[in-house]
């Protein structure tokens, strides 16, 4: 049996591994909320990590508020970066490997072809900033860790593109959604399924990688595609960022080349649109 830690279990990611815990019997999967385990409190992960001896530590929690970190830096710097940083140190301690989600929001934006996990980092906000210092603690602590990039994550759970666009549908005649910040929409389940494919395969190729669904689109693209499977009559308007101004920026290009991950673990991944269906049908459920 493999023993498996996984923080955060409240948020969107954590959700979607205890709905694929029951389809993986060899797998043994303990889930702690915020309150439960704070990755900020030394004492919190030391007792959690104490109670039983675990292989894998998942590490979910984060601060994913990306424009209100813009506020609340120390907050978003304490969760992304330090609490990072206390859980590869307590993994380090007790012989655990932590695989580790990160973004692709440690990218500025300016690149025109889908970037490499080699490629420069540079954070135009505070949220992507504070998550590439906990990238960097993480690796300099500890070598058996995958961290693994993502974007636009979404899911029947939480607040997401995909629900927040369901909302507006039953609520609005006509909705204005940006069209130049390109991207590959995710479901979070995927991305689940892939972290414990690299546990059951027992990979020891430890590093960052990416994962995302395939394909780019913008953010109207997606909106678009979601109003197409929910047969919803909204009348949907291309606008521009500029048209839209939030407290952080975004980066306006943020495709991942995700051949790394697909080659070392031998998977396809499924395109957005189709992964984009079985979320909306699950969400129906
Ligand atoms: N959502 C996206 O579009 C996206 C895109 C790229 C990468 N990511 C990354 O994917 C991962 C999962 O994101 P998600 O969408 O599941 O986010 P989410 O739904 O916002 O969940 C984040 C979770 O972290 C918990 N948390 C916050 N501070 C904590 C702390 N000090 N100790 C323990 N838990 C804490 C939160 O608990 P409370 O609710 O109790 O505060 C919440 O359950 C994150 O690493 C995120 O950076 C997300």
């Amino acid at each position: 049996m493999i023993n498996i830690l996984v923080t955060a279990k409240d948020g969107q990611l954590g959700h979607c591994f205890q709905d694929l815990a029951s389809k993986h019997q060899n797998l043994q999967f303990v889930f702690k909320n915020s309150s439960e385990l704070d990755i900020t409190n030394k004492d919190h992960i030391e007792a959690v990590f104490n109670t039983q001896a675990f292989d894998y530590c998942i590490n979910c929690a984060a601060y994913t508020a990306v424009d209100k970190a813009e506020e609340a830096v120390e907050l978003a710097n304490k969760v992304n970066h330090l609490g990072a940083q206390n859980i590869a140190e307590a993994c380090e301690k007790f012989g655990v490997t932590l695989i580790h989600i990160s973004t692709d929001f440690v990218f500025d934006g300016e690149a025109h072809s889908p970037y490499l996990e080699s490629a420069s980092t540079n954070p135009l906000g505070v949220y992507g900033k504070t998550k590439l210092d906990g990238e960097k603690a993480i690796a300099k602590t500890l070598e058996q860790h995958f961290i693994i990039r993502t974007s636009w994550l979404y899911s029947e759970y939480k607040n997401n593109f995909l629900k927040t666009m369901l909302r507006l549908a039953s609520q609005r005649d006509e909705i204005g959604v940006v069209g130049d910040q390109i991207g590959s929409p995710t479901y979070a389940k995927d991305l689940a399924e892939v972290v414990l494919q690299i546990i059951e395969q027992n990979d020891t190729n430890f590093g960052t990688y990416h994962y995302s669904n395939q394909g780019e689109v913008s953010w109207y693209d997606f909106a678009n595609e979601i109003f197409k499977i929910a047969q919803s009559q909204i009348k949907l308007n291309k606008i521009e960022t500029s048209d839209y101004p939030t407290p952080a920026k975004r980066p306006m290009y943020s495709v991942l080349n995700t051949s790394k991950i697909e080659k070392t673990l031998n998977i396809k991944i499924p395109a957005w649109e189709k992964s984009l269906l079985i979320a909306y049908s699950n969400l129906e459920e």
